[in-house]
């Protein structure tokens, strides 16, 4: 018993000697992969997705119609240069090496308001990468205002501190007025197809119709992506968390954090929907003191304050905080990118998922270049492209919540063949689009969205909707086929007709075949006409 004692304290020492803290940019080196960087494909993406999101979402934020650029040349056989450089409103000079060589750094994190990023570590994680893989560092360039000088620098992470390195920082001429330029070498491959940037890229312009894009590929080619749209979306508001939404560590985060000087006034204030009445229910609930001071609030009354806000009932969130793209600019958005036969959209109303607001949109092109699917797909299933926040997700498809709707929706009631548990086949290109205050990712590359049932419930609807729409006109043109084939039958006929009844009524064989002509067009015409009217 005792010599086994002291074997443990000896292993416990010898343990505590290799226990030290992690730093999050160690950890994210060893885990690349979580943060979208598992080969060198998919971190030419994932480099341009972080830089070109940044720049939407700064250039939105500053109410500015986005003018983005974006350049990859290639430098070896397995090295890039990227560039993106906005027109938006650019980075405060002190801020700009926390931005670009700290994980964890950002605006987002701690706001509850619709945007592409929210968890700062986007960038700097795309400029670690490419520290790690070519030694260079990252270079910004960046100017506030034309009456304020450009700065430039180039950071370095430092992985132990998870701390930037300074290498260079100067103020240079730049035409831009305002704006910001990244620039980053990395390891990566360019291949064009399914999930290449040439497509993040077109995805990006079908569901932000207000953008405009050039974009010089390492061929040399020069891709435009136009404008459908001058207007700006609606602006996203911010909002307070809202009770039912709140888990327990974050509720004594916020009981230490908040400015409230008692628990009333910080459940009125620091929760969205809880008006005095209310937060007096869920203190007398609780069975603690509304007048408590919030930091002083033990781990165990915390837990009673808890229970009792999720026996309460308390209305549900405001949602006008979001800003889904909207039925006509989702149409005008596919309209521009494929040129299809028919296009459908739906916009269901916002709803709520563990106390955050979120709305679904589906649209849908059928026919024409929908047919036409990308050179490594050889199946005739429609091709489904994500967006979550107007970002295209374009990994792991299989493994998001839209994935399981789609698969899940009758499609043969739609005028889709389908087997079971698979996607339905058919000449569409649909489009699924998620909105939210805080969208649920798998994992922190972003890349598909947690099966919450409320929001597969959403998507299923809006899937269906879209379906109806569909059908319509499925109906529609496959009545006209059977129609004109009806017409050649017909046609067919009436020389022979004509023939045989000029010999029994011994008139002119050719007026009557003119007069049999006639007839079947005009009763035709009708015939078209009240199907249409029908369906
Ligand atoms: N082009 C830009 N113009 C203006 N501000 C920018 C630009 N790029 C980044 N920022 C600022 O830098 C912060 C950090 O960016 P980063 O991409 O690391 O994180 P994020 O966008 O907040 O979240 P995520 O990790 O989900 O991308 C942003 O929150 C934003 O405030
Ligand atoms: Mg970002």
């Amino acid at each position: 018993m005792v010599e086994n004692t002291k074997k443990e304290i000896i292993t416990a020492v010898e343990l505590a000697k290799k226990q030290r803290e992690i730093s999050v940019s160690e950890f994210f080196t060893k885990n690349r992969h979580l943060l979208g960087f598992d080969n060198p494909r998919k971190a030419l993406l994932t480099t341009i997705k972080e830089a070109v999101d940044n720049s939407l979402d700064a250039c939105e934020e500053a109410k500015i119609l986005p003018d983005i650029y974006v350049e990859v040349t290639q430098k070896a056989e397995d090295r890039f240069l990227v560039i993106v450089q906005d027109n938006g409103p650019g980075i405060v000079k002190e801020q700009i090496p926390k931005i670009f060589a700290k994980l964890l750094y950002g605006s987002k994190f701690h706001t509850m308001k619709q945007s592409r990023g929210q968890q700062g570590i986007g960038i700097s994680a795309a400029g670690m990468y490419g520290q790690l893989t070519t030694g260079k560092p990252i270079r910004i360039t960046s100017r506030i205002s034309p009456k304020k000088p450009t700065h430039y620098y180039e950071l370095n992470i430092n992985t132990q501190k998870n701390e930037p390195d300074i290498i260079k920082e100067t103020e240079i001429e730049w035409l831009t007025e305002h704006g910001t330029k990244i620039e980053i070498e990395l390891e990566a491959k360019y291949q064009k197809g399914k999930q290449s940037v040439d497509e993040y890229l077109k995805q990006t312009a079908i569901a932000n119709p207000h953008i405009k894009v050039a974009y010089k590929n390492p061929e040399g080619q020069v891709i435009e992506f136009p404008r459908a749209t001058k207007e700006l979306p609606v602006e996203p508001k911010e909002i307070k968390p809202h009770p039912h939404g709140i888990e327990l560590g974050i509720l004594i985060k916020m009981l230490r954090m908040t400015k409230s000087k008692n628990l009333g006034s910080f459940l009125t204030s620091d929760f969205s929907r809880v008006s005095p009445a209310v937060a007096k229910l869920i203190c007398d609930k609780a069975k603690v003191d509304i007048k408590s001071k919030p930091e002083r609030i033990p781990t165990q009354e915390a837990d009673n304050l808890l229970k009792a806000i999720r026996e309460t009932k308390i209305m549900a969130p405001q949602t006008n905080c979001l800003s889904p793209i909207g039925e006509d600019l989702i149409i005008k958005g596919l309209k521009k990118e494929i040129n299809a036969e028919f296009y459908a959209a739906t916009t269901r109303p916002p709803s709520v998922y563990r106390g955050n607001p979120f709305q679904i949109e589906v649209g849908l092109a059928y026919g024409g270049e929908a047919q036409t699917t990308p050179d490594d797909e050889k199946d005739d299933l429609i091709r489904v492209i994500r967006f979550a926040n107007r970002v295209p997700l374009l990994y792991q498809q299989g493994a998001c919540a839209t994935n399981k709707a789609i698969v899940t929706t009758a499609w043969k009631n739609y005028g889709l063949s389908q087997s079971r548990g698979a996607l339905p086949s058919g000449p569409v290109i649909l489009m699924i689009h998620m909105v939210s205050v805080w969208v649920p990712f798998t994992s922190e590359s972003k890349e598909a969205i947690a099966h919450y049932p409320e929001i597969l419930k959403e998507m299923k609807l809006a899937l269906q909707e879209v379906g109806r729409k569909l059908a319509g006109h499925i109906r529609k043109t496959v009545k006209a086929i059977q129609q004109t084939e009806r017409i050649n039958l017909f046609e067919k006929y009436i020389p022979e007709l004509a023939t045989a009844i000029a010999q029994l009524s011994e008139t002119d064989k050719k007026t009557i075949q003119t007069n049999l002509d006639a007839t079947l067009h005009k009763n035709l015409k009708e015939l078209i006409k009240n199907g249409e009217s029908q369906s």
